[in-house]
Protein backbone atom coordinates (compact mmCIF):
# COMPACT_ATOMS: atom_id res chain seq x y z
CA UNK A 1 0.00 0.00 0.00
CA UNK A 2 1.88 3.26 -1.32
CA UNK A 3 1.38 6.23 2.09
CA UNK A 4 -1.04 8.97 1.74
CA UNK A 5 0.50 11.96 0.14
CA UNK A 6 3.30 9.62 -1.58
CA UNK A 7 4.69 11.57 -4.69
CA UNK A 8 3.92 10.32 -8.05
CA UNK A 9 5.69 11.83 -11.36
CA UNK A 10 8.26 11.46 -13.75
CA UNK A 11 11.93 12.51 -14.11
CA UNK A 12 13.88 14.53 -17.26
CA UNK A 13 17.46 15.83 -17.49
CA UNK A 14 17.92 19.23 -19.02
CA UNK A 15 20.04 17.85 -21.48
CA UNK A 16 18.71 15.13 -23.02
CA UNK A 17 15.39 17.60 -23.42
CA UNK A 18 15.77 21.02 -23.34
CA UNK A 19 17.15 21.27 -26.72
CA UNK A 20 18.29 25.58 -27.41
CA UNK A 21 21.36 24.38 -26.42
CA UNK A 22 22.70 27.93 -27.94
CA UNK A 23 20.10 30.04 -27.14
CA UNK A 24 19.74 33.12 -25.07
CA UNK A 25 23.36 33.19 -24.42
CA UNK A 26 23.80 29.08 -23.00
CA UNK A 27 26.99 27.96 -23.28
CA UNK A 28 27.97 24.17 -24.84
CA UNK A 29 28.35 21.67 -21.69
CA UNK A 30 29.55 18.01 -22.24
CA UNK A 31 26.40 16.45 -23.06
CA UNK A 32 26.49 19.19 -26.53
CA UNK A 33 29.97 17.36 -28.11
CA UNK A 34 28.87 13.90 -27.06
CA UNK A 35 28.14 11.99 -30.34
CA UNK A 36 24.98 9.84 -32.03
CA UNK A 37 26.27 6.16 -31.41
CA UNK A 38 23.59 4.41 -32.39
CA UNK A 39 25.68 1.02 -33.81
CA UNK A 40 28.08 0.31 -30.94
CA UNK A 41 27.89 -2.80 -29.68
CA UNK A 42 26.67 -1.93 -25.81
CA UNK A 43 28.43 -4.38 -24.45
CA UNK A 44 31.32 -2.49 -25.47
CA UNK A 45 32.08 0.06 -22.52
CA UNK A 46 34.88 1.77 -23.24
CA UNK A 47 33.77 2.23 -27.25
CA UNK A 48 30.53 3.78 -25.31
CA UNK A 49 32.61 6.03 -23.54
CA UNK A 50 35.89 6.95 -24.98
CA UNK A 51 36.51 10.40 -25.78
CA UNK A 52 39.34 12.24 -26.60
CA UNK A 53 40.56 16.04 -26.15
CA UNK A 54 40.60 16.34 -29.76
CA UNK A 55 36.60 14.68 -30.67
CA UNK A 56 35.55 17.69 -28.23
CA UNK A 57 37.70 20.26 -29.68
CA UNK A 58 36.04 18.99 -33.24
CA UNK A 59 32.73 18.90 -31.74
CA UNK A 60 33.24 22.80 -30.43
CA UNK A 61 34.04 23.65 -34.17
CA UNK A 62 30.89 22.19 -35.23
CA UNK A 63 27.66 24.49 -34.93
CA UNK A 64 25.18 21.52 -36.11
CA UNK A 65 22.72 19.69 -34.17
CA UNK A 66 23.01 16.30 -36.63
CA UNK A 67 25.77 14.58 -34.88
CA UNK A 68 24.89 15.78 -31.42
CA UNK A 69 21.18 15.12 -30.76
CA UNK A 70 21.08 16.42 -27.06
CA UNK A 71 21.84 19.81 -28.69
CA UNK A 72 18.16 19.51 -30.29
CA UNK A 73 16.85 17.43 -27.12
CA UNK A 74 12.55 17.23 -27.85
CA UNK A 75 12.45 21.46 -27.79
CA UNK A 76 11.50 21.03 -24.20
CA UNK A 77 12.72 24.65 -23.69
CA UNK A 78 10.10 26.04 -25.55
CA UNK A 79 6.77 23.95 -25.00
CA UNK A 80 7.37 23.11 -21.44
CA UNK A 81 3.90 24.77 -21.02
CA UNK A 82 2.24 22.28 -23.40
CA UNK A 83 4.28 20.07 -21.91
CA UNK A 84 3.27 20.24 -17.95
CA UNK A 85 -0.02 20.44 -18.45
CA UNK A 86 -0.10 16.60 -20.06
CA UNK A 87 2.38 15.82 -17.06
CA UNK A 88 -0.88 17.81 -14.85
CA UNK A 89 -3.54 16.12 -17.05
CA UNK A 90 -1.26 12.88 -15.99
CA UNK A 91 -1.93 13.92 -12.43
CA UNK A 92 1.48 14.28 -11.20
CA UNK A 93 2.34 15.25 -8.35
CA UNK A 94 6.18 15.62 -8.77
CA UNK A 95 8.42 16.12 -11.66
CA UNK A 96 12.21 15.83 -11.39
CA UNK A 97 14.09 18.07 -14.11
CA UNK A 98 17.59 19.06 -13.77
CA UNK A 99 19.20 22.71 -14.36
CA UNK A 100 21.80 23.36 -17.08
CA UNK A 101 24.60 24.91 -15.64
CA UNK A 102 25.82 26.73 -18.71
CA UNK A 103 22.21 28.11 -19.13
CA UNK A 104 23.16 30.31 -16.17
CA UNK A 105 27.08 30.37 -16.03
CA UNK A 106 28.21 29.82 -20.08
CA UNK A 107 31.79 28.94 -19.13
CA UNK A 108 31.19 28.09 -15.36
CA UNK A 109 33.33 31.14 -14.24
CA UNK A 110 31.01 34.00 -14.60
CA UNK A 111 30.80 36.01 -11.63
CA UNK A 112 27.03 36.44 -12.36
CA UNK A 113 24.76 34.43 -13.94
CA UNK A 114 22.40 34.89 -17.29
CA UNK A 115 19.14 36.62 -16.44
CA UNK A 116 17.48 34.60 -19.19
CA UNK A 117 18.73 31.34 -18.01
CA UNK A 118 17.30 32.58 -14.66
CA UNK A 119 13.65 33.75 -16.11
CA UNK A 120 13.48 30.41 -17.92
CA UNK A 121 13.93 28.33 -14.94
CA UNK A 122 11.78 30.94 -12.90
CA UNK A 123 8.98 30.37 -15.32
CA UNK A 124 8.95 26.79 -15.87
CA UNK A 125 9.08 26.38 -11.58
CA UNK A 126 6.08 28.36 -11.26
CA UNK A 127 4.46 26.76 -13.54
CA UNK A 128 4.93 23.50 -12.11
CA UNK A 129 3.57 24.87 -8.68
CA UNK A 130 0.44 25.92 -10.49
CA UNK A 131 -0.25 22.87 -11.44
CA UNK A 132 0.17 21.28 -7.93
CA UNK A 133 3.24 20.14 -9.21
CA UNK A 134 6.51 19.66 -6.50
CA UNK A 135 9.24 20.54 -7.95
CA UNK A 136 12.88 17.85 -7.52
CA UNK A 137 15.69 19.58 -9.27
CA UNK A 138 19.10 17.91 -9.50
CA UNK A 139 21.90 20.45 -9.47
CA UNK A 140 24.17 18.68 -11.66
CA UNK A 141 22.81 15.89 -14.22
CA UNK A 142 25.72 15.06 -17.00
CA UNK A 143 25.87 18.55 -17.93
CA UNK A 144 28.89 20.62 -16.90
CA UNK A 145 30.23 23.17 -18.58
CA UNK A 146 32.67 22.01 -21.63
CA UNK A 147 34.64 25.19 -20.78
CA UNK A 148 35.29 23.95 -17.05
CA UNK A 149 36.40 20.22 -19.07
CA UNK A 150 39.08 21.83 -20.84
CA UNK A 151 40.30 23.95 -18.98
CA UNK A 152 40.64 22.07 -15.80
CA UNK A 153 40.21 18.65 -16.49
CA UNK A 154 36.91 18.93 -15.19
CA UNK A 155 36.28 17.55 -12.01
CA UNK A 156 39.77 16.28 -11.57
CA UNK A 157 40.60 19.77 -10.49
CA UNK A 158 39.74 21.51 -6.64
CA UNK A 159 39.00 24.76 -8.35
CA UNK A 160 35.63 23.80 -10.19
CA UNK A 161 34.35 23.07 -6.48
CA UNK A 162 34.53 26.83 -6.13
CA UNK A 163 33.03 27.20 -9.59
CA UNK A 164 29.74 24.64 -8.85
CA UNK A 165 29.48 26.31 -5.17
CA UNK A 166 28.45 29.59 -6.98
CA UNK A 167 26.26 28.24 -8.70
CA UNK A 168 24.39 26.57 -6.16
CA UNK A 169 24.17 29.24 -4.15
CA UNK A 170 22.48 31.06 -7.10
CA UNK A 171 19.88 28.56 -7.73
CA UNK A 172 19.00 28.38 -3.94
CA UNK A 173 18.97 32.17 -3.88
CA UNK A 174 16.85 32.45 -6.98
CA UNK A 175 14.65 29.36 -7.01
CA UNK A 176 14.48 28.45 -3.38
CA UNK A 177 10.98 30.03 -2.68
CA UNK A 178 9.49 27.58 -5.12
CA UNK A 179 11.74 24.60 -5.08
CA UNK A 180 12.50 22.80 -1.26
CA UNK A 181 13.57 18.98 -2.91
CA UNK A 182 17.17 19.33 -4.26
CA UNK A 183 19.74 16.46 -5.61
CA UNK A 184 22.90 17.76 -5.91
CA UNK A 185 24.97 14.95 -8.21
CA UNK A 186 22.70 12.77 -10.59
CA UNK A 187 24.02 9.22 -10.34
CA UNK A 188 27.58 10.30 -8.30
CA UNK A 189 29.00 7.37 -8.13
CA UNK A 190 28.99 7.27 -12.34
CA UNK A 191 32.10 9.32 -12.19
CA UNK A 192 34.07 6.26 -11.60
CA UNK A 193 32.68 4.49 -14.78
CA UNK A 194 31.97 7.00 -17.12
CA UNK A 195 34.35 10.02 -15.96
CA UNK A 196 34.04 12.40 -19.15
CA UNK A 197 29.99 12.40 -19.16
CA UNK A 198 29.59 12.33 -15.19
CA UNK A 199 32.52 14.67 -14.30
CA UNK A 200 34.50 16.23 -17.16
CA UNK A 201 37.34 14.12 -16.94
CA UNK A 202 38.92 13.32 -20.08
CA UNK A 203 40.41 9.70 -20.76
CA UNK A 204 43.39 11.22 -22.56
CA UNK A 205 44.75 13.70 -20.01
CA UNK A 206 46.74 11.37 -17.48
CA UNK A 207 45.99 8.69 -15.36
CA UNK A 208 42.45 8.58 -15.91
CA UNK A 209 41.44 6.27 -12.80
CA UNK A 210 43.15 9.12 -10.48
CA UNK A 211 41.75 11.59 -12.37
CA UNK A 212 38.17 9.97 -11.41
CA UNK A 213 38.48 9.06 -8.19
CA UNK A 214 40.27 12.64 -7.69
CA UNK A 215 36.86 14.00 -9.06
CA UNK A 216 34.71 12.16 -7.14
CA UNK A 217 36.25 13.13 -3.56
CA UNK A 218 35.77 16.89 -5.12
CA UNK A 219 31.98 16.23 -5.98
CA UNK A 220 31.70 14.80 -2.27
CA UNK A 221 32.74 18.25 -0.80
CA UNK A 222 30.73 20.38 -3.19
CA UNK A 223 27.84 18.39 -2.54
CA UNK A 224 28.58 19.04 1.34
CA UNK A 225 28.73 22.34 0.69
CA UNK A 226 25.83 22.48 -1.26
CA UNK A 227 23.67 21.00 1.15
CA UNK A 228 24.81 23.34 4.03
CA UNK A 229 23.65 26.62 1.71
CA UNK A 230 20.73 24.37 0.59
CA UNK A 231 19.79 24.16 4.95
CA UNK A 232 21.00 28.12 5.30
CA UNK A 233 19.29 29.54 2.34
CA UNK A 234 16.36 27.27 0.96
CA UNK A 235 13.26 27.26 3.75
CA UNK A 236 12.31 23.60 4.57
CA UNK A 237 14.88 23.04 1.71
CA UNK A 238 15.78 19.50 1.91
CA UNK A 239 18.97 17.78 -0.24
CA UNK A 240 19.03 14.17 -1.26
CA UNK A 241 21.84 12.33 -2.85
CA UNK A 242 21.44 10.53 -5.47
CA UNK A 243 23.33 6.61 -6.74
CA UNK A 244 23.10 4.99 -9.65
CA UNK A 245 21.41 1.41 -7.64
CA UNK A 246 23.55 -1.76 -9.44
CA UNK A 247 22.15 -4.23 -7.36
CA UNK A 248 24.42 -7.31 -8.42
CA UNK A 249 23.66 -11.04 -7.82
CA UNK A 250 26.50 -13.84 -7.52
CA UNK A 251 25.65 -15.85 -10.58
CA UNK A 252 26.17 -19.17 -8.84
CA UNK A 253 26.62 -20.06 -5.16
CA UNK A 254 30.52 -20.51 -5.45
CA UNK A 255 31.93 -18.69 -2.34
CA UNK A 256 34.11 -16.99 -5.49
CA UNK A 257 31.20 -15.56 -6.84
CA UNK A 258 29.68 -14.03 -3.85
CA UNK A 259 32.97 -12.76 -2.73
CA UNK A 260 33.36 -10.47 -6.16
CA UNK A 261 29.53 -9.54 -6.21
CA UNK A 262 30.21 -8.02 -2.64
CA UNK A 263 32.71 -6.20 -4.05
CA UNK A 264 30.61 -4.87 -6.77
CA UNK A 265 28.86 -3.74 -3.98
CA UNK A 266 30.79 -2.46 -1.64
CA UNK A 267 32.27 -0.09 -4.26
CA UNK A 268 28.63 0.70 -5.75
CA UNK A 269 27.57 1.72 -2.28
CA UNK A 270 30.39 3.85 -1.08
CA UNK A 271 29.57 7.09 -2.63
CA UNK A 272 26.12 6.98 -0.66
CA UNK A 273 27.85 5.95 2.18
CA UNK A 274 30.30 9.26 1.93
CA UNK A 275 27.05 11.61 1.77
CA UNK A 276 25.00 9.85 4.19
CA UNK A 277 27.28 8.84 7.08
CA UNK A 278 30.01 11.53 6.04
CA UNK A 279 32.89 9.81 5.79
CA UNK A 280 34.62 6.85 3.54
CA UNK A 281 34.24 3.49 4.77
CA UNK A 282 37.25 2.09 6.09
CA UNK A 283 37.07 -0.98 3.73
CA UNK A 284 37.32 1.26 0.29
CA UNK A 285 40.19 3.36 1.95
CA UNK A 286 41.82 0.34 2.18
CA UNK A 287 41.22 -0.66 -1.43
CA UNK A 288 42.59 2.54 -3.04
CA UNK A 289 45.46 2.16 -1.05
CA UNK A 290 46.00 -0.66 -2.00
CA UNK A 291 45.39 -0.39 -5.95
CA UNK A 292 47.58 3.38 -5.68
CA UNK A 293 44.74 5.66 -5.59
CA UNK A 294 44.95 8.92 -3.80
CA UNK A 295 42.36 10.47 -2.35
CA UNK A 296 42.98 14.34 -2.59
CA UNK A 297 41.72 15.70 0.93
CA UNK A 298 42.73 18.79 2.44
CA UNK A 299 42.23 20.48 5.74
CA UNK A 300 38.53 21.03 6.23
CA UNK A 301 37.03 18.15 4.61
CA UNK A 302 36.39 15.55 6.89
CA UNK A 303 34.97 18.03 8.49
CA UNK A 304 32.54 19.32 5.70
CA UNK A 305 31.61 15.87 5.10
CA UNK A 306 30.70 14.96 8.27
CA UNK A 307 28.69 17.94 9.30
CA UNK A 308 26.46 17.94 6.07
CA UNK A 309 24.85 14.46 5.37
CA UNK A 310 21.78 14.45 2.91
CA UNK A 311 18.24 14.20 4.43
CA UNK A 312 17.34 12.20 2.00
CA UNK A 313 18.30 8.62 -0.28
CA UNK A 314 17.59 8.73 -4.22
CA UNK A 315 18.28 6.15 -6.53
CA UNK A 316 17.88 4.83 -10.16
CA UNK A 317 17.17 1.62 -10.89
CA UNK A 318 16.34 -0.11 -14.33
CA UNK A 319 18.09 -3.65 -14.12
CA UNK A 320 20.07 -6.14 -11.93
CA UNK A 321 23.38 -8.39 -13.37
CA UNK A 322 25.18 -10.59 -11.84
CA UNK A 323 28.82 -11.20 -11.17
CA UNK A 324 31.03 -14.34 -12.12
CA UNK A 325 34.55 -15.07 -11.43
CA UNK A 326 34.05 -17.40 -14.65
CA UNK A 327 35.88 -15.33 -17.48
CA UNK A 328 33.64 -16.96 -20.01
CA UNK A 329 30.56 -15.95 -18.24
CA UNK A 330 28.43 -14.22 -20.90
CA UNK A 331 28.26 -10.74 -20.32
CA UNK A 332 24.81 -8.31 -20.22
CA UNK A 333 25.05 -4.34 -20.93
CA UNK A 334 23.24 -2.70 -17.99
CA UNK A 335 23.00 1.12 -16.96
CA UNK A 336 25.98 2.63 -17.19
CA UNK A 337 27.84 -0.63 -17.00
CA UNK A 338 28.07 -4.47 -18.03
CA UNK A 339 27.66 -7.27 -16.15
CA UNK A 340 27.60 -11.28 -16.23
CA UNK A 341 23.38 -12.43 -17.70
CA UNK A 342 21.31 -13.58 -15.58
CA UNK A 343 19.79 -16.92 -16.74
CA UNK A 344 16.00 -16.21 -14.95
CA UNK A 345 15.59 -12.39 -16.32
CA UNK A 346 13.37 -11.30 -19.64
CA UNK A 347 16.32 -8.16 -21.23
CA UNK A 348 14.80 -5.37 -22.81
CA UNK A 349 15.59 -4.34 -26.81
CA UNK A 350 19.15 -2.77 -25.50
CA UNK A 351 19.76 -5.88 -23.13
CA UNK A 352 18.77 -4.79 -20.22
CA UNK A 353 17.70 -7.80 -17.54
CA UNK A 354 14.28 -6.67 -16.46
CA UNK A 355 14.17 -7.33 -12.77
CA UNK A 356 11.28 -6.40 -11.01
CA UNK A 357 11.99 -8.17 -7.37
CA UNK A 358 15.32 -6.93 -7.46
CA UNK A 359 13.62 -3.19 -6.94
CA UNK A 360 11.99 -4.78 -3.99
CA UNK A 361 15.53 -6.39 -2.81
CA UNK A 362 17.15 -2.64 -3.75
CA UNK A 363 14.87 -0.68 -1.39
CA UNK A 364 15.11 -2.78 1.37
CA UNK A 365 18.66 -2.95 1.01
CA UNK A 366 18.73 0.53 1.15
CA UNK A 367 16.58 1.38 3.93
CA UNK A 368 18.20 -1.03 5.84
CA UNK A 369 21.75 0.33 5.38
CA UNK A 370 20.74 3.99 5.50
CA UNK A 371 17.32 4.61 7.19
CA UNK A 372 16.55 7.61 5.66
CA UNK A 373 13.56 7.99 3.49
CA UNK A 374 13.98 7.23 -0.24
CA UNK A 375 13.55 8.55 -3.60
CA UNK A 376 13.06 6.53 -6.36
CA UNK A 377 13.80 8.92 -8.94
CA UNK A 378 14.04 7.01 -12.10
CA UNK A 379 13.23 3.79 -13.61
CA UNK A 380 11.58 2.59 -16.79
CA UNK A 381 12.36 0.62 -20.35
CA UNK A 382 14.03 2.08 -23.14
CA UNK A 383 12.04 0.70 -26.27
CA UNK A 384 11.41 1.21 -29.89
CA UNK A 385 7.16 1.98 -30.33
CA UNK A 386 5.54 1.03 -33.27
CA UNK A 387 3.01 3.93 -33.79
CA UNK A 388 -0.47 1.68 -35.08
CA UNK A 389 -2.48 2.69 -38.13
CA UNK A 390 -4.99 4.24 -35.58
CA UNK A 391 -2.21 7.02 -34.73
CA UNK A 392 -0.96 5.69 -31.10
CA UNK A 393 1.49 3.44 -29.81
CA UNK A 394 0.20 0.64 -28.05
CA UNK A 395 2.83 -0.43 -25.39
CA UNK A 396 1.48 -2.88 -23.17
CA UNK A 397 5.61 -4.20 -22.90
CA UNK A 398 5.73 -0.75 -20.95
CA UNK A 399 2.68 -0.66 -18.70
CA UNK A 400 3.81 -4.13 -17.92
CA UNK A 401 7.32 -3.25 -16.96
CA UNK A 402 5.50 -0.51 -14.66
CA UNK A 403 2.96 -2.75 -13.04
CA UNK A 404 5.22 -5.70 -11.94
CA UNK A 405 7.66 -2.79 -10.48
CA UNK A 406 4.50 -0.79 -8.47
CA UNK A 407 3.60 -4.37 -7.31
CA UNK A 408 7.24 -5.08 -5.87
CA UNK A 409 7.38 -0.87 -4.56
CA UNK A 410 4.33 -1.86 -2.81
CA UNK A 411 5.69 -4.92 -0.83
CA UNK A 412 8.64 -2.99 -0.15
CA UNK A 413 6.47 -0.21 1.60
CA UNK A 414 4.93 -2.79 3.44
CA UNK A 415 7.61 -4.59 5.22
CA UNK A 416 8.80 -1.17 6.37
CA UNK A 417 10.14 0.86 3.80
CA UNK A 418 10.16 4.51 4.10
CA UNK A 419 9.58 5.46 0.25
CA UNK A 420 8.53 9.00 -0.43
CA UNK A 421 7.87 8.95 -4.23
CA UNK A 422 8.70 7.55 -7.19
CA UNK A 423 9.35 9.34 -10.29
CA UNK A 424 9.44 7.27 -13.96
CA UNK A 425 12.15 7.89 -16.42
CA UNK A 426 10.96 9.49 -18.51
CA UNK A 427 7.61 10.48 -18.60
CA UNK A 428 7.89 12.00 -22.35
CA UNK A 429 10.03 10.30 -25.26
CA UNK A 430 14.04 11.97 -24.85
CA UNK A 431 16.93 11.36 -26.36
CA UNK A 432 19.12 8.58 -24.41
CA UNK A 433 21.90 9.36 -22.37
CA UNK A 434 24.44 6.32 -23.85
CA UNK A 435 23.27 6.07 -27.25
CA UNK A 436 21.88 9.47 -27.86
CA UNK A 437 19.04 7.63 -29.76
CA UNK A 438 15.87 9.62 -29.98
CA UNK A 439 14.52 5.67 -31.29
CA UNK A 440 14.95 4.70 -27.49
CA UNK A 441 11.49 5.49 -25.94
CA UNK A 442 10.87 5.68 -22.25
CA UNK A 443 7.89 7.41 -22.25
CA UNK A 444 3.94 7.22 -21.64
CA UNK A 445 3.65 10.96 -24.24
CA UNK A 446 5.59 9.86 -27.76
CA UNK A 447 6.99 12.40 -29.46
CA UNK A 448 7.43 12.51 -33.36
CA UNK A 449 10.57 13.29 -34.05
CA UNK A 450 13.29 10.51 -35.40
CA UNK A 451 17.07 9.67 -34.61
CA UNK A 452 18.32 12.64 -37.17
CA UNK A 453 15.61 15.67 -36.16
CA UNK A 454 12.85 14.66 -38.54
CA UNK A 455 9.15 15.14 -37.34
CA UNK A 456 7.13 17.57 -35.98
CA UNK A 457 7.91 17.27 -32.05
CA UNK A 458 4.16 16.64 -31.84
CA UNK A 459 3.12 14.93 -28.69
CA UNK A 460 0.90 12.11 -28.30
CA UNK A 461 -0.24 9.68 -25.79
CA UNK A 462 0.48 6.28 -25.85
CA UNK A 463 -1.84 3.42 -24.30
CA UNK A 464 0.45 3.35 -20.97
CA UNK A 465 -0.59 7.22 -20.73
CA UNK A 466 -4.00 6.37 -19.51
CA UNK A 467 -2.90 3.57 -17.28
CA UNK A 468 -0.32 5.72 -15.30
CA UNK A 469 -3.03 8.32 -14.86
CA UNK A 470 -5.77 5.34 -13.06
CA UNK A 471 -2.55 4.36 -11.41
CA UNK A 472 -1.70 8.05 -9.98
CA UNK A 473 -5.56 8.36 -9.14
CA UNK A 474 -5.55 5.77 -7.33
CA UNK A 475 -2.54 6.14 -5.24
CA UNK A 476 -1.07 3.08 -6.84
CA UNK A 477 -3.76 0.99 -5.55
CA UNK A 478 -5.44 0.67 -9.63
CA UNK A 479 -2.55 -1.22 -11.09
C1 LIG B 1 20.43 7.13 -16.10
C2 LIG B 1 20.62 8.60 -16.37
O1 LIG B 1 21.66 6.58 -15.86
O2 LIG B 1 19.92 6.34 -17.14
C3 LIG B 1 19.68 9.18 -17.41
O3 LIG B 1 20.55 9.32 -15.18
C4 LIG B 1 19.53 8.21 -18.56
O4 LIG B 1 20.18 10.44 -17.80
C5 LIG B 1 18.97 6.91 -18.04
O5 LIG B 1 18.77 8.69 -19.63
C6 LIG B 1 18.68 5.87 -19.11
O6 LIG B 1 19.82 5.67 -19.90
P1 LIG B 1 19.75 5.76 -21.48
O7 LIG B 1 21.12 5.61 -21.95
O8 LIG B 1 18.86 4.65 -21.91
O9 LIG B 1 19.14 7.09 -21.79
Amino acid sequence: MFPEGFLWGGALAANQTEGAWNVDGRGPSVADVTAYKPKVDVTDYEALHQITTSDIEAALSDQGVDTFPKRRGIDFYHRYTDDLALFAELGFTTLRVSISWTRLFPTGEEDVPLEAGIAFYESLFTEMRRHHIEPIVTLHHYEMPVALSLKYNGWADRRVVDHFVRYARVCFERFGHLVKLWLTFNEIDGIIRHPFSSGGVIPDRGDVVQNSYSALHHQFVASAIATRLCHELVEEGRMGCMLTKLTTYPLTCRPEDVAATQQKTLLNLFPADVQVFGEYPPLILRRLERDDITVPFEPGDAAILKEHTVDFVSFSYYMTTTESVDPDAERAPGNTIVGVKNPYLPSSEWGWQVDPVGLRISLIDLYDRYRKPLFCVENGIGSIDVVGDDGIVHDDYRIDYFRAHFEEMSKAIDAGVDLMGYTSWAPIDIVSLSTSQMSKRYGFIYVDQDDHGNGTLERRPKDSFAWYKKVIASNGSDL
